[in-house]
């Protein structure tokens, strides 16, 4: 019985964890528009900095909570404020995470 209880808290924790899914194929194709030549590994790499900075201030914005357009403005403005807490996002880092967010919003499934 408590096996099971473990394995239904274990289950239950990695739900909560995921809270972006992984980039897939699809999203690779798509964020390749954006950043020409970005790999998956490039994708998993934006998404852990996505959560890891881009939530530290405020909760997590999802990327389909806005459109492209805003999203060009918004990262820069983001991004400075970030690296002022010293995320030390480049400018190559900084067009990938764009491409892994607008890649992700293009290809979320709408909820
Ligand atoms: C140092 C704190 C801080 C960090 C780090 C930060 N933000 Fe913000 N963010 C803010 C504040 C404060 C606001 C609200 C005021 C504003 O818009 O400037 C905001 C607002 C926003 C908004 C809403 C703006 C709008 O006009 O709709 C989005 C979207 C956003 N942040 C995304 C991000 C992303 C993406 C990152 C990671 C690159 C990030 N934030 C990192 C502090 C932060």
């Amino acid at each position: 019985m408590k096996k099971y209880f473990y394995l239904f808290a274990a289950v239950l924790l990695s739900a909560c964890a995921a809270k972006i899914s992984a980039p897939t194929d699809v999203q690779l194709a798509e964020a390749s528009k954006y950043y020409p030549g970005i790999t998956i590994s490039d994708l998993n790499d934006s998404k852990a900095l996505y959560e890891n900075s881009c939530g530290s201030c405020h909760p997590l914005k999802k990327p389909s909570s806005r459109t492209e357009e805003q999203w060009r403005t918004i990262m820069p403005k983001m991004v400075v404020k970030a690296n002022k807490k010293g995320y030390g996002i480049d400018k190559m880092k900084e067009d990938k995470l764009l491409a892994y967010v607008l890649s992700a919003r293009n290809t979320a499934t709408p909820q």
